[in-house]
């Protein structure tokens, strides 16, 4: 093995699972039987748009939406086949209907895509809900591509189901270091602190992320599930968009980042997914969970930069 691969193996945090962890994680699945008539915090495997109609109405106070993307992929087995965007457009509406009714009157609804499905996402939730923004995200890593733009970004379309909704602005501020250190007259700092580690400002949170990781093997919320989001990207959703206590709801709940992000900020949580491996992969973050509750790149009650682990890590110690 060449040193850099032996490297990698030694610094690899990836979870996986064996096969006793399978056995003693499968018993925690939410059973289809108990379903209406005790609606707890979990995850089911099932298909979610066969299901919907099992759960009670008006329980959700946040749908995080993360669908398979108009294009082809297999998720251990289940493919997704990419097709016109007019029958993306009707696969999503069929989607949405059913999730709907779970809503709450006060919901708020976050719907996940790239620069394709986008069109067919902001047509559907136009009809069904209130749209508010599109979020669009910097992913850094991206295929190369010789006769196209290489895709380097993805969107969130944020939409709620009134005008009364809940919105943290204080919960979601981006810390980000100072380029212009401007100084009040008397010589104080202008909306930025000094610390050994440089200076910085907490602004305001913008609808472009340049500051998202996608999970990768050295990082432990790491999963071999192909389009797993990050923790911090659902951390910045959950905590603008619910209050400790609230129910948040995640009908493609893949490797479970939703229910887990959730967990750590206390709020309950619902997840179904179809594939069991992704299912067991949820359910021994959410136990991780139990013993590590940070969530990489929130710190200080601030979102930070990218690649500014250290500068955390310093500033969390200097306050302990
Ligand atoms: C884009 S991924 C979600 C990734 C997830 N946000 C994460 O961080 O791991 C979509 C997931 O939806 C699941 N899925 C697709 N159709 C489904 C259905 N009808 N019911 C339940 N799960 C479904 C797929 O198996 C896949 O894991």
């Amino acid at each position: 093995m060449s040193i850099a691969k032996k490297l990698k193996a030694n610094r690899n945090r990836s979870l996986e699972l064996t096969d006793l962890d399978r056995d003693r994680l499968r018993p925690r699945l939410i059973s289809i039987e108990r379903l209406s008539s005790d609606l707890r915090t979990g995850t089911i495997q099932a298909d979610s748009l066969e299901i919907a109609t099992l759960l009670p109405t008006g329980f959700v106070d946040l749908l995080i939406l993360d669908p398979p993307y108009n294009l082809t992929k297999n998720f251990n087995g289940f493919k997704f086949e990419r097709r016109t965007v007019e029958a993306y457009t009707e696969w999503l509406d069929a989607a949405i209907v059913q999730f709907k009714p779970l809503l709450k009157p006060t919901a708020s609804i976050y719907i996940c895509g790239d620069w394709l499905s986008s069109a067919s996402i902001f047509t559907v939730a136009a009809t069904h809900f209130i749209v508010r923004n599109r979020i669009t995200w910097e992913r850094e890593k991206g295929r190369g591509a010789k006769t196209n733009w290489k895709n380097s970004s993805e969107d969130i379309w944020f939409c709620t189901m009134s005008h009364e909704y809940t919105f943290n602005v204080e919960a979601v501020k981006q810390r980000r270091r100072v380029i212009a250190p401007y100084r009040t007259q008397d010589g104080t700092p202008k909306d930025w602190q000094v610390t050994a580690q440089g200076n910085f400002r907490d602004t305001h949170p913008s609808n472009f992320w340049t500051d998202i990781t996608i999970p990768f093997w050295s990082m432990p919320e790491n999963t071999d599930h192909p389009t797993q989001k990050s923790e911090k990207l659902i951390a910045k959703l959950i905590l603008a968009s619910s209050n400790p206590g609230d129910f948040v709801f995640d009908p493609f709940l893949g490797s479970g980042t939703t229910s887990v992000v959730a967990k750590k900020l206390g709020r309950h949580y619902l997840g179904i997914e179809q594939n069991e491996e992704y299912c067991l992969f949820t359910e021994r973050r959410l136990e991780l969970a139990e013993i590590d509750p940070k969530i990489q790149g929130l710190a200080d009650g601030v979102f930070w930069e990218r690649n500014t682990l250290r500068e955390q890590e310093i500033r969390i110690s200097s306050i302990e």
